[in-house]
Order: C-alpha cells, then structure tokens, then sequence
C-alpha cells in the first residue's frame, strides 16, 4: 500500500474526551429527567452536538417536549459544562503512542489530517500542544456527519491524497462505518466486539499498539 494520508479522529482516539463528553450529556440528561448509560453513549460517539441530543431526546421519548429555543439552550448546558472539564487537560493527557505515531508520519511526510465531529477540537489540539502535527484540520461545519463518508473525503482531498490509498482511526462505530464508506482502511480503538461490526479492518484496545509500520503492513495485506 502506497500510504498517502492518515486522518484521525479525536475524541477517544488522540485523548479521552469521549469520557467527557459522555460525563457532560450525562448531566444534562439527569436533569431533563432522561435515563442514558454507556451502552446507550455508544450511538452518540461520533455524532454532532444537535443530533446527539436529538438522539437522547428520542430515548427519553421527549422529542415532542423542547422548542428549537429550549434545545440549544441544553446544549449549550452541555457544552459549557463539558468545556469546563477541558480546562485542565495538558500534553500529559495525549493517548499513549500517538504522539509518537504522529512524530513518525510527519518524518516520513505522509499527511496527517484531523476529521473530529467536534467544534472544540482545534481547542483541544492547543492545549494538547497538537496543532503543529496536523497538515490539515477539516472544519465540521456544512459538513454531513458521520456515518457519511463526507468528512473522510474533505480531508482526503485536502491533501491530495487518494482514499484507497488511506489509513482512518476512530473509536465510534459511526466513524468506522463513514472511513469504510470514504473507501479508505479502518482502523478501530476500543472494543473489537463493537467495531468489527461496524466494519474494522482492525481493531486495537489501545493507541499503546499503534506503530506506523504495522499500520502499513496491515493495510497492505488487506487492499
Ligand atoms: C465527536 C464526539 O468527536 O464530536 C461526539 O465523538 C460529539 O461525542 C461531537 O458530540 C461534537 O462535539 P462538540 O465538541 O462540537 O460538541
Ligand atoms: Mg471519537
């Protein structure tokens, strides 16, 4: 495989923001009198802000109770609350093995692209001291989300590169699902039950196990 780009999700791949994430819409769900678990936060992995909470609205089966108004008003609870949690995270919180990983692509200049969901990421990049890893951040806005493979695609293009010729990481199933659409190799972190179904080319349980010539050797025995 002539590896031409790897674009990496964010949020329970390069940090543990998912965790966040899920403690924030947690809360704001509590309060609105809405039961979700972590089984449930599953499906909401990879998702944008509104359509996560359109998601939770529906399982609470309260999609008729809020107005556009009420609506933004909770997410914006959740955001603020789960930008507070962010405010302490420092280079420290970077998975294990990505930055090396990252160190390593950029040495052998194969482009490295962030396709996050999230509105927060190039913050969370910041603080991560990240940003100057990354040849191209895509912005989510205008975007269709995952499971569509758009996101995968603008980054692709991005950098000139071709998708088959691509590597994907992500931790959601609705993120595998957009890389395998995008036509591109996948590459799961977390549970290998849940992310083969949703496609995986591979799965690891940790970003401990990442290494850029395994990646490579993998990704060309499977194309
Ligand atoms: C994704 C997360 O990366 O970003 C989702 O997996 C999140 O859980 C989405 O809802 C949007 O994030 P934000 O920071 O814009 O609310
Ligand atoms: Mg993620």
């Amino acid at each position: 495989m002539k590896l031409q780009a790897v674009l990496f999700d964010l949020d329970g791949v390069i940090t543990d923001t998912a965790e966040y994430h899920y403690l924030a819409w947690k809360q704001m769900a509590d309060h609105i009198e809405i039961d979700i678990d972590r089984e449930f936060n599953e499906t909401l992995k990879g998702i944008s802000r509104m359509e996560s909470l359109e998601r939770i609205l529906i399982h609470g089966k309260r999609e008729r109770d809020f107005s556009g108004e009420q609506r933004e008003a909770l997410a914006k609870e959740k955001n603020d609350h789960y930008v507070s949690l962010l405010t302490h995270l420092s280079p420290e919180n970077t998975y294990p093995g990505i930055l090396e990983l990252l160190e390593q692509l950029n040495q052998v200049h194969i482009p490295v692209v962030l396709t996050s969901a999230s509105k927060n990421a190039p913050q969370i990049l910041k603080s991560l001291e990240l940003e100057d890893k990354f040849q191209y951040i895509v912005n989510p806005d205008g975007i269709t989300g995952k499971p569509a493979p758009d996101i995968f695609l603008k980054g692709a293009q991005a950098v000139s590169a071709d998708p088959k010729y691509c590597i994907g990481i992500e931790d959601a199933q609705a993120g595998i699902e957009a890389i395998k659409a995008a036509g591109m190799y996948a590459v799961g972190i977390g549970e290998e039950r849940l992310l083969s179904i949703a496609g995986a080319d591979i799965v690891y349980d940790s970003t401990a196990k990442l290494d850029l010539y395994s990646l490579i050797n993998a990704a060309s025995l499977a194309s």
